[in-house]
């Protein structure tokens, strides 16, 4: 039976009532149908997806974690802890959001906290779910065991921001001869870092450990997330009933603020709680690789790897705190075991299709592989970047390398948002918004969009500055633009890589 209603050019194909979908996946197929018969010129020959077996109308980074739970309402545990990820499948937790969620709810995983971007909301809501639905049997602690991942030599690390800024962003080089490694503009590198030895020798003294458990230390577990099982271990060992309560309360998911205490901060607050050393390295999460979008196209650097790394460091509980990869990379590193993450992040297939690039601060890493492509392979089809930092003077990354991409074709218009110049906050998403007429116009000539950075706040604004084109220039009601970012997301034209 031809599920779909008999279609009149023109118009756009909806489902009958009677074809056999249930609801959601008839919205589905319906929005994607929307997406498939609206103009785009790179979507001659689209290829409709397998029909799921099952939607996840809530896994979009774009929607609130409460408008996720609810579109979750009514769904197995395993699904609604799902809805209260952070949705970006950013590989952070070691799992994608529907794969941790499937293991805490078999109790395969029992840290709640793993997911970055989602932080302390999606802990709550995680904990508040599993609260409601215990796991019968939680399974072990499972031990850490490390796929070998081949090594890469650094060749460089260049600070990219000028003296006076108050970022240190890198140009990091890597060699990749002798790794087999091989990438794509668009994809990332994942980077398998060690934490800080110094850091290391200051939780080794603390704990009086033998030399023989350093390597774990540094190179196995995450020393600045402890997990619900480690402050369990320690509330049990402590001697001193104070120190149980507070640990105890902690454990039990008492809000200790954005202040989060590393293990280093939990052995010096809680002297009397020492629980065997071994135990105590094993409850550890283990150390997880970081992802980074690679910066640089084989075509330009062949044999090697570039990528745009901002060093992050703050302080929190009167220590500087620095964050693991980010300074192994920046100032220690010397050989780092490497992967290539292959990503949905892909110039159109048409090289004459236009594209939109929407990649303030470090997120201008994967534009500038895609930059260096459209140089390698001598394309001048439109191509547009909005870019923003915090100060033009000291943080316009690769500047000389985006002009020349400018004379030379391969980029053929630049907005630039600084934040810090002047009095008001001036973002990419500004630039958007004054440019909506000509940014529709290329939208209405098929232009794909990528977005890449921050997606705690920048991603989520560019968001809206598109919907809001669409709502002024496409003469769109709220809903009408929700829908249509949705088809474009599902034609491939709007693509994320946020973090
Ligand atoms: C697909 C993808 C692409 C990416 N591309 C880039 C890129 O091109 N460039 C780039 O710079 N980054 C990129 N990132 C981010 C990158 O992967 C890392 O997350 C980033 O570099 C920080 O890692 P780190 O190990 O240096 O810091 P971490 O050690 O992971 O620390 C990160 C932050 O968490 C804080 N923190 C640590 N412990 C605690 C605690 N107990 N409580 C509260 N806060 C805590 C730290 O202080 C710090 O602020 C990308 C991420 C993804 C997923
Ligand atoms: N701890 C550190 O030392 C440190 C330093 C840098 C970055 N980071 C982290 O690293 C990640 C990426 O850093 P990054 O260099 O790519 O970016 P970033 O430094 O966070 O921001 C880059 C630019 O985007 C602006 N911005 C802030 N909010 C925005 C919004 N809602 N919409 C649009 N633009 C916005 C920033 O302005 P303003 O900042 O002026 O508002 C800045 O001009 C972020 O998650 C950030 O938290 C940490």
């Amino acid at each position: 039976m031809n599920a779909f209603a008999p279609v009149t050019p023109g118009t756009v194909p909806v489902l009958p009532d009677s074809a056999p979908f249930t609801a959601e996946q008839r919205a589905y197929l319906n929005g994607f149908l929307a997406g498939l018969f609206s103009r785009a010129p790179d979507n001659a020959t689209p290829v409709a997806p397998a029909l799921p077996a099952e939607d996840f109308p809530w896994h979009d980074p774009a929607l609130e974690l409460d408008e996720r739970l609810a579109l979750a309402a009514g769904r197995a545990p395993a699904r609604r802890m799902m809805a209260a990820m952070a949705q970006l499948d950013c590989g952070q937790c070691g799992y994608l959001c529907q794969t941790y969620a499937e293991a805490l709810a078999e109790g395969r995983e029992t840290s709640t906290g793993l997911c970055v971007p989602g932080a302390k909301p999606t802990q709550k809501a995680l904990k508040a779910l599993l609260a409601e639905a215990p796991v019968v049997a939680p399974a072990a602690p499972v031990a850490v065991a490390k796929p070998a991942h081949p090594v890469a030599r650094l060749l460089e690390s260049q600070r990219l921001t000028g003296a006076g800024s108050d970022k240190d962003v890198r140009r990091i080089v890597l060699d990749l001869s002798g790794t087999g490694l091989a990438y794509e503009p668009g994809d990332s590198l994942g980077v398998e870092a060690a934490n800080d030895p110094a850091l290391v020798d200051a939780v080794m003294a603390a704990l009086a450990a033998p030399d023989a458990l350093r390597d774990s230390l540094a190179r196995e577990r995450d020393i600045a997330r402890p997990l619900d099982r480690t402050l369990d271990l320690l509330a049990g060992a402590a001697k001193n009933p104070k120190e149980a309560a507070m640990l105890r309360a902690m454990a039990d998911g008492e809000d200790v603020g954005p202040d989060a205490p590393d293990l280093l901060d939990l052995l010096e607050n809680f002297p009397s709680a020492r629980p065997p050393v071994e135990d105590l390295i094993a409850s550890l999460p283990a150390l997880k690789p970081r992802l980074y979008s690679i910066a640089s196209s084989p075509l330009a650097a062949p044999g090697r790897v570039e990528l745009c790394v901002g060093v992050v460091r703050d302080e929190r509980r009167g220590r500087m705190r620095h964050g693991v990869a980010s300074n192994h990379l920046a100032f220690r590193a010397d050989a780092v075991p490497t992967y290539v993450q292959t990503s949905h992040f892909r110039l159109p297939t048409r090289a004459e299709t236009p594209i939109i690039m929407i990649g303030p601060g470090t997120g201008i890493a994967p534009f500038r592989a895609l930059l260096q492509h459209r140089a390698g392979l001598a394309q001048t089809s439109p191509a547009w970047l909005f870019f923003g930092d915090r100060r033009s003077a000291t943080d316009f990354l690769y500047r000389e390398e985006i002009e020349a991409h400018l004379a030379a074709g391969s980029l053929s218009r630049l907005s630039l948002a600084w934040s810090r110049d002047g009095r008001a906050k001036d973002y990419v998403q500004h630039r958007m918004l004054e440019a909506a007429p000509d940014l529709w116009r290329w939208l209405q000539d098929g232009a794909h969009v990528y977005v890449c950075g921050d997606a705690s706040r920048m991603a989520k604004d560019v968001d809206a500055a598109l919907r809001q084109v669409a709502q002024q220039q496409g003469a769109m009601s709220a809903d009408a633009a929700r829908d249509w970012i949705v088809a474009l997301a599902r034609q491939g034209r709007y693509q994320r890589d946020v973090y």
